[in-house]
């Protein structure tokens, strides 16, 4: 009795319908490379663009020439060497500043599949297992190249081998290391890995050495947060007073996602404010002393079909009015967010 058949079922089902889309033959396949196909994602469904990646631009430029512009003409740099892409990229960095978003726009922008690797996927419970999947990985990859195999958190999967590891983790670990071998030789080869870690120091060398691309995504500077705060704002209506220079200055060490979360809590705060007038007036609605706005049309005749109360029907017609003219966010939004922020970081401090 397996005690992961249900999971290996749903995932067997979920790949066999990601593969059709991509228009993958699944008896091209085995058994777990239809397992690891449960982790391709079609990039086409990717809603991310460089537009919406703010700053960064070094990084960006850097992708486009050396992965990009290579997987894309591959066949048309067929004879030069040096023109191939890098058979690994690292990007490294601290948390919520970009790295999964640059990962993922680069499969986009360049239409390769995309294999993410979860840690989980990998180290089976079933000894054995681990080996087979790895082997899954690589093949699949191969199969339907151009393919980038994305592993987020690579520190967790290949940092620095120890004595410690179980004997399945640093076999599996080994033979991760010599697949990627096999693609450092195969000059035909459209399968790229990237790796994204906050902790580069973890990583063992010998992956280190496999990645000649490593790009730094780190905080953002200033002039970069004031562009990532007209990113995450754009659809926004904003009040006059909204200054998002001053926002860009007081946000000092600030991550991309911080200046996320400082801008979803500023957005709720008039979220709020719109709950508590909702609830006053609802308060006011059930008030004995006031009419209702329509007369129910249940107690005028029972034989009326059931359509529901009128006076939720204005109501609703009330809220969506006001909903609609919920007040832009201010600048005193904004810094209560920042506010916020900073007190959840300082906290992680402490
Ligand atoms: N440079 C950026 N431009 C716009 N949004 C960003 C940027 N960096 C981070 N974010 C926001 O933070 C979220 C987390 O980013 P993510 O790519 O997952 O970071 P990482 O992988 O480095 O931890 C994104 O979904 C986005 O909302
Ligand atoms: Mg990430």
């Amino acid at each position: 009795m397996d005690p992961t058949y249900e999971e290996k079922k749903k995932a067997q089902t979920q790949a066999k319908v990601m593969l059709k889309r991509l228009g993958i033959d699944e008896h091209a396949l085995n058994e777990y490379e239809v397992a690891v196909a449960a982790n391709l994602v079609d990039p086409r469904c990717f809603d991310i663009s460089w537009e919406q990646i703010g700053g960064l631009d070094n990084v960006k430029k850097e992708l486009k020439q050396t992965v990009i512009f290579p997987l894309k003409n591959f066949t048309l740099l067929d004879n030069s060497k040096l023109m191939k892409p890098p058979r690994g990229v690292l990007l490294y960095g601290p948390p919520g500043c970009g790295k999964t978003m640059i990962a993922k726009a680069t499969a986009k922008a360049s239409g390769a599949n995309f294999l993410f690797v979860e840690l989980s996927s990998m180290l089976d419970k079933w000894y054995g297992e681990s080996q087979k999947r790895v082997a899954a990985i690589f093949n699949l990859a191969h199969k339907i190249q151009p393919t980038i195999i994305f592993i987020d958190e690579i520190d967790s999967l290949l940092r620095t081998r120890n004595t410690q590891d179980h004997e399945a983790t640093s076999m599996m670990k080994t033979q991760f290391m010599n697949y990627w071998d096999g693609l450092l030789t195969d000059s035909k080869s459209q399968v790229i890995i990237i790796g994204a870690t906050n902790n580069r120091q973890a990583l063992d060398q010998a992956i280190l050495r496999r990645m000649p691309c490593q790009l730094y995504v780190g905080n953002p500077t200033p002039e970069q947060r004031y562009h990532i705060l007209e990113i995450i704002l754009c659809d926004e209506v904003l009040g006059p007073d909204v200054d998002l220079l001053a926002i860009a200055q007081m946000t000092e060490g600030f991550s991309g996602s911080d200046l996320h979360e400082v801008c979803r809590l500023a957005a709720s705060v008039r979220i709020s404010e719109y709950i508590d007038t909702t609830a006053a007036d609802d308060k006011e609605g059930t008030e004995p002393s006031s009419p209702p706005l329509l007369q129910p049309l249940s107690s005028s005749s029972s034989a009326q079909p059931e359509t529901g109360d009128p006076s939720d029907k204005v109501c609703d017609s009330n809220k969506q009015d006001k909903l609609e003219n919920l007040r832009g966010i201010s600048q005193t939004d904004l810094c209560t967010g920042v506010d916020k922020v900073q007190s959840n970081i300082s906290k992680l401090f402490c």
